[in-house]
């Protein structure tokens, strides 16, 4: 028999997203990101856009929230959601995309945002056949 996956703190995650978004620094593009990462150990880890003068320094929010979930010692990531205020959910851009792509090939990927509409897919699905740490192990 199956084993069915834990479930996911979706509504914690959502929370921690969405408060994120709320301390984005975009005074340039104003639009406002935030996202939360759930780590192997079930620990939730945010992050928001931080955009700079130098535009090309801009982080962006997922992978804000993938470097302060590395540094509070996180392995793997099992799920990032992504909260905009928004009518329609963002999904990450390709940098992003291929960040989180070193830490799982198939974690989920989920974008709120003020409208109804909701993306909930995996990373493999928005990165196929993606290069990753397997192919400097061969
Ligand atoms: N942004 C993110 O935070 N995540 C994405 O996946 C797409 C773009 C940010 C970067 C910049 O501050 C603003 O959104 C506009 O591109």
């Amino acid at each position: 028999m199956k084993t069915a996956a834990p479930k996911l703190p979706l509504r914690k995650l959502a929370a921690a997203a969405r408060n994120a978004a709320r301390n984005a620094r975009a005074p340039y593009s104003g639009f406002r990101v935030g996202a939360a990462v759930l780590d192997d150990t079930g620990r939730v880890h945010a992050g928001c856009n931080v955009e700079n003068a130098s535009l090309g320094l801009t982080i962006c929010a997922e992978r804000a929230a993938v470097f302060a979930a590395v540094t509070a010692g996180a392995k793997t990531i099992r799920c990032v959601l992504i909260h905009t205020p928004t009518p329609t959910p963002t999904a990450p851009c390709g940098a992003c995309r291929q960040v989180l792509r070193e830490f799982s090939a198939n974690t989920r990927v989920i974008a709120l945002c003020d409208g109804p509409g909701r993306l909930d897919t995996t990373l493999d699905r928005l990165l196929p056949d993606s290069f990753g740490p397997d192919n400097l192990a061969a």
